[in-house]
């Protein structure tokens, strides 16, 4: 196949490494409007270099990834889907729900194939936990703890453009429960504050640190707790209680000091450490899925469903109270299981 990539930052360059090395990609293009960073991850790959995003999808691609800057995706993902070339794209599809509608319908309508970047769905630990739920393993789901920290806060300008923390942070607990669970959220409350001196947070009217509670559709309680720095490292939790079993994803070492009290023992590397085996996965499961050997990683409604739940917790916060989620996208359309 012959891939493109637009954006080779954090994420693209290396998603882009991971096609390099695939035995399904013969050929790679790449365009990113950071010309010496793009002609540097191109000689590492072997990629050739695109002239502009319209040169790049006029190139004769098979599939292309879209792992540029959030503001940018709805863009280059109506652009892909108008040419019919199947299509990767990093969360989220738009950073507001009316444009994140009418691309959904539009890319339903026409039938290209197209998933989002829920990486968490291609872990191996998620996938075992959503089996042992799904066959009844846990009985009735009681409670979920989850817990999100970034080892260090990302720069101002990616905060500027993320759509704040619970669209760009926490939709990813959001979809990852509904992917657990098989429930929808039905009511949501969030709170947070500024309290890391995270760059760019208080500029942007965003907080570095939340706490969100979930209703979910069968009763199931989640509790997440969100923030853009954990001093113990990348810190990505989940435990879920039900009435025959406690299951739990994430680090659960602790180092006890000589008082009893435990510290937290997190993987070093951040998120790319934590997940590279997820997102190989992903990304191999899209070549799959786009030759029609597999099912779709992750649909475009799934991520329409979490990007809704995130609309809400921001609502939430900033009304300082529960919100329903109207049930017109989600439980209508069902959960792609
Ligand atoms: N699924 C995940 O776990 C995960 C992790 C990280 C980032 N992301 C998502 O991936 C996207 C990129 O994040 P990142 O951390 O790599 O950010 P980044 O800032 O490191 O990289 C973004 C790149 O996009 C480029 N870019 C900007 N406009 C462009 C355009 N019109 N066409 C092509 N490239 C363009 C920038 O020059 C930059 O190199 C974000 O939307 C983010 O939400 C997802």
């Amino acid at each position: 196949m012959h891939v493109g990539v637009l954006g080779v930052g954090r994420i693209g360059s290396f998603h882009a490494t991971t096609l390099s090395r695939s035995r399904h990609v013969t050929q790679l293009t790449i365009w990113d409007p950071r010309i010496e960073a793009t002609d540097s991850v191109a000689s590492k790959i072997d990629a050739q270099v695109a002239e502009s995003p319209d040169d790049l999808l006029e190139c004769g691609l098979d599939a292309v990834l879209i792992c540029s800057s959030s503001a940018t995706h709805a863009d280059l993902l109506e652009a892909a889907v108008d040419k019919q070339i199947p299509v990767f794209c990093e969360k989220p599809i738009a950073l507001d729900l009316d444009r994140t509608r009418r691309l959904v319908e539009e890319i339903e309508r026409s039938g290209t194939p197209a998933t989002i970047g829920f990486q968490r769905r291609s872990d191996p630990a998620y996938r075992a936990l959503r089996t042992e739920i799904a066959s009844g393993q846990l009985g009735t789901l009681y409670l979920a703890r989850l817990v999100v920290g970034d080892d260090t806060p990302p720069p101002a300008d990616y905060v500027a453009g993320s759509g704040g923390i619970h669209l760009d942070q926490s939709v990813h607990d959001f979809d990852i429960i509904r992917f657990l669970t098989g429930q929808e959220a039905v009511e949501v409350y969030a709170t947070g504050a500024a309290l890391t001196g995270a760059p760019g947070v208080e500029d942007s009217g965003d907080v570095d640190s939340a706490a969100t509670v979930l209703t979910l559709s069968r009763g199931t309680i989640a509790v997440l707790t969100s923030s853009r720095h954990s001093s113990a490292g990348y810190d990505v939790r989940l435990e879920i209680a039900g009435s025959k079993a406690v299951r739990t994803v994430g680090p659960i070492d602790r180092r006890d000091d000589s008082s009893g009290v435990g510290n937290l023992a997190t993987p070093q590397g951040g998120f790319l450490a934590r997940f590279e085996a997820a997102y190989r996965a992903e990304i191999d499961r899209f070549l799959q899925f786009i030759s029609g050997n597999d099912t779709n990683p992750c649909t475009p409604a799934d991520a329409l469903c979490a990007l809704e739940i995130a609309v809400a917790a921001t609502e939430s916060r900033h009304i300082n109270r529960p919100v329903r989620l109207a049930p017109s996208a989600t439980i209508a359309r069902g959960i792609q299981l």
